[in-house]
């Protein structure tokens, strides 16, 4: 990596999160304390609900969702094909199906319409992501799932700070599940965040986080009480340290900032590359507020895989990272068992084989932003020159 590299995501850190990771190394309290109480409160804050429970990642957040529910082998769930491959393997991880729906070209989404169409008597719950945080369509699953008597797990791990028609994310179904991988909107280093209204639901994965113990089971200090070696379940650790919480704590307390920023660079970013004929910007509807995950363009169809991997190899040799946000999950090889070959979700794929995530973050400069477009501008041109004299 030169020095000169933009890279394609950097985290918003500031001294208010190095002031509280000290606080915690001071108090010698490194797990289960106030910064996870703090920082779950805060989450669950902005999801609008009434529980939150912190984990190890998003990942292990939809792990446990899924159990909690009673997902389990000969169970299957409708989910997206277009998406970061964890919201499919937490499906195989409990034994169950993923039943893949083609995505609306528009909103990246599952297309509402095709779910009917996906229902089976073994359909145990759909898993809906917010692809790159858009919340398009959650209420028509909340419907469909109503309507089916089936859970809605919302994967939100994308979608912190965005909302549709005022609800925010996290907001939506059975239970929602964020993500603070260091390219999110606000990150913990790895960690994850399980919302819900439902008292028994957040329970259990409180129990199933901590290795099965009862929630409130007293602290390993607390070890003569006994709670803290009975184990009622059979769980995990997929606890938060303290540590990791304190970073998640300073940057919710700094979070409106930090979207702020984030907004303001897609704007430009929009300004700058809309109108482009080989370019479509990322669609916002008018009534979703976005916190902005990454900031993907698509290159238009009159382009391939094969020439936005030139594009984007090409942008890496000018320092400048951009990554083909996402390979299409049933083509890759742990789903190649299901069957789904090439042209299985057409929409899914065509999509996929467009993508270009730019550089993304709040401090990414104005210059850096031009620089990033003009350099984008000059690959595609090359490889429309390079077609025309091929
Ligand atoms: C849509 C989606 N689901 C699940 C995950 C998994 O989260 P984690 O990486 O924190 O395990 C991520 C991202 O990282 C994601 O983008």
């Amino acid at each position: 990596m030169s020095e000169h590299e933009i890279p394609l995501s950097r985290p918003d850190l500031s001294s208010v999160e190095e002031e509280l990771v000290v606080r915690v190394l001071r108090s010698g309290r490194l797990s289960l304390g106030p910064m996870q109480e703090e920082f779950e409160q805060a989450v669950t804050k902005r999801a609008g609900r009434r529980h939150g429970v912190a984990v190890s990642n998003g990942t292990c957040g939809l792990h446990l969702a899924l159990l909690a529910l009673g997902v389990g082998p000969g169970d299957e769930v409708i989910t997206t094909p277009f998406s970061f491959i964890a919201s499919s393997n937490v499906i195989l991880h409990v034994g169950a199906t993923p039943v893949f729906v083609d995505i609306c070209p528009r909103t990246l989404n599952l297309d509402p319409t095709r779910l009917d169409a996906a229902i089976t008597p073994r359909t145990k719950a759909m898993l809906a992501v917010e692809c790159f945080g858009n919340p398009a369509y959650m209420e028509q699953y909340e419907a469909f799932a109503a309507r089916h008597e089936i859970p809605l797990i919302e994967d939100c791990c994308e979608a912190l700070g965005c909302s549709l028609r005022q609800r925010p994310c996290g907001g939506f179904g059975r239970v929602g599940v964020f993500g603070f991988y260091p390219n999110k909107q606000a990150t913990t280093g790895e960690g994850g965040v399980i919302v819900t209204d439902d008292d028994a639901l957040a329970d259990h994965c409180r129990a199933l986080r901590n290795q099965g113990r009862a929630p409130g089971a007293a602290s390993a200090g607390g070890a003569s009480t006994g709670s803290w070696l009975s184990h009622p379940y059979l769980g995990y650790n997929y606890r938060l340290s303290e540590l990791q919480a304190a970073v998640g704590a300073a940057q919710m307390r700094r979070f409106d900032e930090i979207v702020q920023r984030r907004q303001h660079v897609a704007r430009l970013y929009v300004e700058r590359l809309r109108g482009h004929p080989e370019i479509i910007v990322p669609t916002v509807d008018e009534e979703t507020t976005q916190s902005w995950f990454l900031f993907v363009v698509r290159l238009s169809t009159r382009f391939g895989a094969e020439e936005r991997d030139r594009i984007i190899r090409g942008m890496r040799t000018h320092d400048i990272g951009c990554a083909p946000y996402f390979p299409c999950i049933h083509l890759q090889p742990p789903y190649r068992r299901l069957g789904k070959g090439p042209g299985s979700f057409p929409i899914a794929e065509s999509v996929s084989g467009r993508t270009i995530a730019l550089p993304f973050f709040g401090r990414l400069s104005g210059r850096e932003v031009d620089l990033v477009a003009q350099t984008l501008e000059l690959m595609i041109q090359r490889e429309s020159f390079s077609r025309r004299d091929g």
